[in-house]
């Protein structure tokens, strides 16, 4: 349990956005909300607040509905942001289920979803 913590820390360290690329300011705005719902995960994760988690797992899930991004409606994008979508709805069925290893393994999910897509946004090359 312990390393699932240290490797779901390590994970949030590498969820900044593909930074460099100029995002657009309504973009901008949304992923720091991501960014701060995340964050707000990992501290509801570290004191086991379930109805935290619950909080913020549905966060997570109706902010990756939003998107204002140029490309947001390509298939891979699509493709992404369901990926993100299905990870958050299991953080939040595992807070529902107080299933402490179930939330840390979604939060490391999460994490790796938005890695995931901002790959793939970056490798886009953002010709807007
Ligand atoms: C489905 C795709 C997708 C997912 C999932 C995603 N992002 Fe992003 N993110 C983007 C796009 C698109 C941009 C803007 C890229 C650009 O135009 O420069 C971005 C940019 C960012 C930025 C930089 C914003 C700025 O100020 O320039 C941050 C921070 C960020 N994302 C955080 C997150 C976090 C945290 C998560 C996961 C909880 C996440 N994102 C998940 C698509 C995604």
């Amino acid at each position: 349990m312990k390393s699932l913590i240290r490797a779901s820390i390590a994970a949030a360290a590498i969820t900044a956005g593909p930074v460099g690329y100029g995002a657009d300011s309504n973009v901008k705005v949304l992923m720091r909300d991501k960014l701060t719902a995340a964050h707000g995960l990992l501290e509801a994760l570290a004191t086991e607040d379930y109805a935290k988690l619950e909080h913020f797992s549905g966060l997570l899930y109706d902010l990756s509905k939003a998107s204002s991004w140029s490309k947001a409606d390509s298939p891979d994008f699509q493709y992404y942001s369901k990926s993100f979508q299905n990870a958050a709805a299991y953080v939040k069925d595992q807070a529902k289920a107080h299933n402490l290893e179930g939330v840390t393994v979604g939060y490391v999910r999460v994490s790796l979803e938005c890695v995931q897509c901002h790959k793939f946004v970056r490798s886009q090359g953002q010709k807007r």
